[in-house]
């Protein structure tokens, strides 16, 4: 099942949020910023044992790492890199669909039945919100598909990426 609602992602009390990170994944500016001051210094401190892959690195873009919540509502957090968007040609659509496919991966490989994404890419990775939102729903059906026991939430911040959304959804159901 999915929903769509306009908030604060930091608020929610589902089972896992997905953070917007980057991929040295030790905080910045947009939802990783509200997250991170959310959850306390913990999350900072749990970010910097998750291993580099190479110097500067610990979450590949289009990857995904979890750690807790520590002070969120939620109980877990699933930080993914999205693309930055060049010009569409880059392979950013597919780096993009492997951000939900890996979050909700490893959602599902630890428990989760509730989890909330931010609109990935759209904020300053400058990723367009009308096909940022197209990839979400598309690949997040495709895994609820098999795995009906999971809910999504897509957690907008403004009104008018929720209206994109829901404009895609009422299209799709
Ligand atoms: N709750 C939900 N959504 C939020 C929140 C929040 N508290 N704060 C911001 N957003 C929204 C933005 O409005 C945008 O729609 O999250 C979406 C993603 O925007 P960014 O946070 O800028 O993320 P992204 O475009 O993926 O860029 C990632 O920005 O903050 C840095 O460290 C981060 O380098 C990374 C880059």
């Amino acid at each position: 099942m999915t929903q769509v609602i306009k908030g604060d992602i930091t608020t929610l009390k589902v089972d896992a949020i997905v953070n917007a990170a980057n991929q040295v994944m030790l905080g910045g500016g947009g939802v990783d910023g509200a997250i991170h001051r959310a959850a306390g210094r913990e999350l900072f401190e749990a970010c910097l044992k998750v291993p580099e892959v190479r110097p500067g690195v610990r979450c590949p873009t289009g990857e995904a790492r979890i750690t807790p919540g520590f002070k969120l509502p939620a109980k877990y957090v699933i930080h993914t890199v999205g693309p930055v968007y060049r010009d569409g040609t880059k392979g950013e659509a597919e780096k993009l669909a492997n951000c939900y496919r890996n979050s909700l991966a490893l959602a599902c490989e630890n428990g989760c039945h509730t989890v909330a994404f931010p609109c990935i890419s759209t904020g300053v990775y400058g990723y367009p919100i009308e096909e940022a939102s197209e990839i979400a729903v598309k690949e997040t059906k495709a895994f609820l598909d098999a795995h009906p026991e999971m809910e999504v939430i897509f957690c907008c911040f403004s009104e008018k990426d929720k209206a994109v959304y829901e404009k895609i959804l009422n299209g799709k159901e």
